[in-house]
């Protein structure tokens, strides 16, 4: 008879797959209004993230990535200036609490050249990540990711951020 030849129910699963409990929050939508509102936001994600990770910038030019990566820096009591890594992909910020390391990937050929700068290491020692155009990253971004997406608003001073986890928002 088909199927009848071993004992294992059909859905028991082989020993070798875990199945990882991640909890997904559900996203927050949050708008602020001036560049503190914003580092209150960043200090929020710095404190849910007590061992590293990575948190993922996704928005257009001049939206705020930078800014929030300064409020992360800022929450970690990093004196050094977060300046934008544009043409080195990479700045490391030491504190007492963890390595802050602030990536700007625009200039990233392909999502491989993240592993020449060390991403896997950065990983391993469980950094703090901060991305910038992270959608250059393909795939290697783990399933944990923050994604923060900060977007511009008629008003100069306000800006729209959103904070979820389980992959990029698709809207
Ligand atoms: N929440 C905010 N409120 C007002 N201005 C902001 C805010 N966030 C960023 N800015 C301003 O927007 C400009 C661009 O910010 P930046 O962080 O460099 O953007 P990005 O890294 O996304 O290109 C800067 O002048 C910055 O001071
Ligand atoms: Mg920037």
């Amino acid at each position: 008879m088909p199927g009848s030849r071993s004992n294992a129910s059909p859905n028991a699963l082989p020993r070798h797959v875990r199945i990882p409990h991640v909890t997904v929050p559900p996203p927050r939508l949050l708008t602020v209004r001036g560049i503190a509102a914003t580092w209150r936001v960043a200090a929020q994600v710095v404190a849910d993230l007590p061992r590293g990770g990575v948190v993922a910038l996704q928005g257009e030019l001049g939206a705020g990535k930078t800014t929030f990566v300064q409020g992360m820096a800022q929450a970690l009591g990093i004196q050094r200036p977060v300046t934008s890594p544009t043409f080195t992909l990479c700045g490391e910020y030491a504190s007492g609490r963890q390595l802050l390391v602030h990536m700007d990937l625009y200039r990233l050929r392909t999502p491989d050249d993240l592993l020449t700068i060390g991403f896997q290491e950065y990983l391993d020692r469980q950094a703090l990540m901060a991305i910038e155009w992270p959608e250059r990253a393909g795939d290697l971004l783990p399933p944990a990711t923050i994604w923060v997406r900060i977007t511009l608003t008629a008003n100069a001073h306000t800006r729209h951020i959103r904070v979820s986890q389980g992959g990029p928002p698709v809207a």
